[in-house]
């Protein structure tokens, strides 16, 4: 099982990316193997709307989204990991997740199917320095729809409340602790 994990915040070491490094040491604690994109050193356009896509399934931006496509395409498993920003994913984040929009084009414009007969799942790693009862509502309503232009079906996820500074994760190893099992549930089936 291979899984790719998409770090969107731009705050390198942050708590975000703290709790998604120790799902990938539960993933490959339980076999598994992981790869990281961070979207903040990449070249990213974000979607026009051009409707360039809608006959080929295929974005018409030459950017560093054609190797990001390929690498969502032969994940088995996709964790996206980014804080609330005002009540909803990084603008990095959604940059990446409307790119999907060629992906939702094929699926549903073309009816090209990819790979989803097996199973393929995504899941969403997030933290807010609040405790807001909807803080992550938002997020995950894009990502159930995000996953699913991907051939994914949204299987999980992480939330954390209450962390803001730079690393503040690090002073909870309960949650740390909880990151690392979520990844060796994953790794075993059983998220
Ligand atoms: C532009 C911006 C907007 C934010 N909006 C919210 C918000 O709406 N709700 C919240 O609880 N925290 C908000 N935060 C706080 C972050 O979610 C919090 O600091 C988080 O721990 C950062 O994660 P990171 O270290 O992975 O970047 C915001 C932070 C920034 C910089």
């Amino acid at each position: 099982m291979h899984m790719l994990i998409v770090l969107g915040s731009p705050r390198k070491n942050g708590n975000s990316e703290i709790l998604a490094q120790h799902v990938a040491k539960g993933i490959e604690k339980g076999g598994g193997t992981v790869e990281y994109i961070r979207l903040n050193s990449l070249n990213l356009s974000p979607c026009q709307g051009c409707g360039g896509c809608d006959g080929s399934g295929e974005c018409v931006i030459e950017d560093d989204m054609a190797e990001i496509y390929e690498r969502v395409d032969a994940a088995d498993r996709v964790l996206v990991a980014t804080p609330v920003y005002f009540y909803a994913p990084t603008a990095q984040t959604k940059i990446f997740i409307d790119r999907f929009q060629a992906r939702w084009s094929r699926k549903y414009v073309l009816k090209v199917r990819h790979r989803h007969e097996e199973g393929r799942k995504g899941y969403l790693l997030s933290v807010a320095a609040t405790k807001g009862a909807k803080v992550f509502d938002c997020s995950l309503l894009t990502m159930k729809y995000s996953f699913d232009a991907m051939d994914m079906s949204f299987a999980d996820s992480f939330l954390l409340k209450g962390v803001d500074h730079q690393g503040a994760v690090r002073d909870l190893p309960a949650e740390l602790e909880r990151a690392e099992v979520f990844g060796q549930e994953i790794a075993a089936g059983v998220r």
